[in-house]
């Protein structure tokens, strides 16, 4: 793996400034070897799912309420962290271990408690301020933008980053710059399906309706339908293509001039783990390209998970790419451009880039991704992609009563229709995606010791963003005993 360094300020400025040496100090490593031995002793007592503890069940329930209460709403999942893991393992804070199979949304792509990625956030947290801004700045977000720009160099003319602390923003940000290159066309294509965070624009964009109940819609949003496998079967890939080609064209006749962008998720998240072929996106984005939109990219759930580190790479369309976003597991999030994309000055700025833990920890991922060995056709993600679906057929196999065909497809559609998605983003689908059976399998699985999630807007799936920076092959059949007892309890 690659070794990180204490300074990201290069050495001349390491020796002659005080604050250098403060970080490149005996203490300072020693304090850190210190936090990291004791973490590991700790950690090490983690090494399987286990029950809550009865004698905490009061105090946790006290931990659930105030939360919810702090917040106004109970919280989705009884979650708590004790503040320890190891790997994909996590303690809540009910004493109980649980496989971490969705890593708060893909943000923990290294697990939990992994000691060099702690040692990192340690050594973010003890430069002089706790977030660093546009004003004022150390060097780190500025290292995570050219470690971003350094892997996109390899297949796009993406040249600048720009950080900020949420993907909802780096999207606000996106979609100025799209704004402004357009000259203030007003209209913005998404697909159908699609999410892109909840500020005011973006609930507006994302394609759900009750993420914009009561807000005033004032952004001008044109939908298209995604690739769907089972229409391009039905009619053959080319002409499926060629309508949805022609849908978009229809929408430029209909608003010459007018669109700023059209926004790509390359798998739909939120949507449901939905992909679609190379020729599909080609298609669109050259008709984009023909009439100066935008092609704009969000990669926020997709970054770093599929088989190339950005997924624009994996379907070879960095050509396309004018504007890229990405967060979650990057921690510290960040908008990526072409020069034509550079805005002037005051569009982008503000008070907070990032924390320096944060930016410390993506940089330290950024390294880890490029030289893991993680992507690629025999990469790590590809292998698990293919555990992961080995578990899911075998389950098939042993239970078939638990998976009816999914929406219009037929059982011998099964491999299709049952699991999905691309990489190390997962799903599977049992009981037909039916929303209600598949909320009361992710607790019941949540209560024998796995976390999921769901995703689709019907038929819903079970989502898994696993940690697989930490997991290894042979963890799965201990991940799909847990997820085994716990659909057994909704299906019985
Ligand atoms: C594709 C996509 N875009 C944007 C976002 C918003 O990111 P954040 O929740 O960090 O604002 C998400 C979050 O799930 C996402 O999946």
């Amino acid at each position: 793996m690659t070794q990180t360094t204490t300074s990201v300020l290069g050495e001349m400025i390491d020796q002659e400034t005080t604050g250098g040496r403060f970080m490149g100090s005996g203490e300072l490593d020693t304090g850190l070897r210190l936090i990291v031995e004791s973490l590991r002793a700790h950690a090490a007592e983690i090494t399987k799912v286990r029950p809550p503890k009865p004698e905490l069940a009061e105090e946790y329930a006290r931990l659930m309420a105030r939360a919810g209460e702090a917040r106004g709403r109970a919280l989705l999942y009884p979650y708590i962290g004790s503040g320890l893991g190891n790997g994909a393992l996590v303690e809540l804070a009910d004493g109980s271990v649980k496989w971490d199979m969705i890593c708060g949304i893909g943000v923990h792509f290294f697990g939990h408690s992994d000691p060099a990625l702690i040692r990192e956030t340690v050594l973010g947290s003890v430069s002089d301020t706790v977030m660093h801004g546009n004003l004022q700045s150390g060097f780190e977000p500025y290292e995570l933008s050219e470690l971003l720009l350094a892997e996109a160099a390899k297949g796009s003319r993406l040249r600048h980053c720009f950080v900020a602390a949420a993907g909802a923003l780096v999207n606000e940000n996106a979609l100025k710059l799209c704004y402004q290159k357009s000259g203030g066309a007003p209209r913005v294509l998404a697909f159908k399906d699609c999410f892109m965070g909840r500020t005011v624009t973006m609930s507006q964009i994302g394609d759900a309706a009750g993420n914009r109940i009561g807000i005033p819609l004032s952004t001008l949003v044109d939908y298209m339908p995604f690739y769907d496998a089972a229409a391009a079967a039905r009619m053959g890939k080319e002409r499926h293509i060629r309508m949805i080609a022609d849908h978009l064209r229809g929408y430029i006749e209909r608003y010459p001039k007018q669109h700023a962008c059209f926004v790509f998720e390359l798998v739909q998240g939120e949507g449901g783990f939905n992909t679609a072929p190379r020729e599909f996106f080609v298609e669109l984005m050259t008709i984009c390209k023909e009439h100066g939109i935008a092609v704009w990219d969000d990669e926020i759930q997709a970054f770093g998970r599929t088989t190339s580190m950005f997924a624009y790479d994996g379907l070879g369309l960095g050509e396309f790419v004018d504007v890229v976003t990405v967060g979650k597991m990057t921690q510290a999030c960040a908008t990526l451009f072409t020069e034509a994309y550079n805005p002037g000055p005051g569009l982008l700025s503000a008070t907070f880039t990032g924390s320096g833990a944060a930016c410390r920890a993506g940089c330290h991922i950024l390294r880890r991704l490029a030289d893991g060995g993680y992507y690629g056709e025999g990469g790590k993600i590809a292998q698990h992609a293919a555990a992961f679906k080995a578990q899911v057929e075998a389950l098939v196999a042993r239970r078939p009563a638990w998976f009816p065909a999914v929406g219009a497809g037929t059982l011998a559609d099964a491999p299709r229709d049952l699991c999905g998605g691309w990489g190390g983003m997962m799903r599977f689908t049992p009981f037909g995606g039916a929303k209600d059976r598949i909320t009361r399998a992710l607790k019941a699985c949540l209560e024998e010791g796995v976390i999921l999630f769901s995703c689709g807007h019907g038929p819903y799936h079970i989502r898994l963003l696993p940690p697989l920076g930490v997991m290894k092959l042979e963890d799965w059949p201990r991940v799909f005993e847990c997820v085994e007892r716990g659909l057994a309890r909704v299906a019985d």
